[in-house]
């Protein structure tokens, strides 16, 4: 018990060490058994406090709701990568070709624009575009997209007075190229949570969602012969 005859030799050495042995030996007694008082190391107690004082702002920023959630700065940072994607395929014009090709053709950036519209959109129009308080985005009925140009101007700027929310105060120009993009690439999908029709039937867009967004990688005409019947 080398332990016990330390302490012994301990107690001892304060009792010895002056007058109520300054103060180092607790004043209770349990069967014999005394406590020295100990305080912890003052760097100690100065790193408990410390965290302790900081936990306070942090927690009321980060969980009380007065900075951004994890989840808000997940969001920036897809939509920053997604729209340096956009950037790398180069200017983005929200023509009828790219709105119809897009994401349709290129499945990561499909991905990205998909985190974005259910983090932005999926409110009202439901996580996979079936509707909410904003209208189906699956269905071949539209309120205010009469041709396919109309998602991007209708996301850009919203509807006054609609509940659709203006997003051009929010996201760059490739990313509302891109989510136009992703908006019109919904039609004819079977979201779980679909609501009723709403708008106008529209015909079926006369530019094929399959056609390639760059004219260099369409295959090569099979004829040969040319325009001037050389
Ligand atoms: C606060 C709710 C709300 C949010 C968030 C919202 N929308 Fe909308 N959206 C609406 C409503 C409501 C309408 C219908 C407006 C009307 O009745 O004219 C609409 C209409 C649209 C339309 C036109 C549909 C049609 O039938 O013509 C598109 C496209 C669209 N929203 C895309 C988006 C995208 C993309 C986002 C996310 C960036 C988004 N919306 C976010 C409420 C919302």
């Amino acid at each position: 018990m080398a332990n016990t005859s330390s302490v012994t030799s301990a107690t001892s050495h304060a009792s010895s060490s002056g007058p109520a042995g300054e103060a180092k030996i607790l004043d209770h007694n349990y069967d014999g058994i005394r406590e020295y008082d100990n305080p912890m190391p003052f760097w100690w107690s100065a790193l408990f406090w410390g965290s302790f004082i900081f936990s306070v702002p942090y927690y009321i920023y980060y969980h009380v709701g007065v900075g951004p959630t994890l989840n808000d700065n997940l969001e920036a940072e897809v939509g920053e990568f997604v729209e340096a994607q956009a950037a790398a395929l180069g200017d983005l014009k929200p023509d009828a070709k790219t709105i119809l090709s897009l994401v349709q053709n290129d499945p990561k950036l499909k991905t990205g624009a998909s985190v974005m519209f259910r983090s932005n959109c999926a409110t009202c129009h439901g996580p996979e575009g079936g509707g909410r308080t904003g209208p189906n985005l699956a269905d071949d009925s539209y309120i205010n997209v009469k041709q396919p140009e109309d998602f991007f101007k209708v996301i850009r700027d919203g509807v006054s007075g609609k509940g659709m929310p203006d997003w051009g105060k929010r996201f760059s120009e490739p990313q509302l190229v891109l989510l136009a993009s992703y908006a019109a690439s919904l039609r004819g999908t079977n979201p779980a949570e679909a609501k009723e029709a709403q708008g106008t039937v529209l015909p079926q867009w006369s530019v094929p969602a399959s056609a390639p967004a760059d004219p260099a990688n369409a295959p090569a005409p099979s004829g040969t012969s040319k325009p001037d019947g050389t």
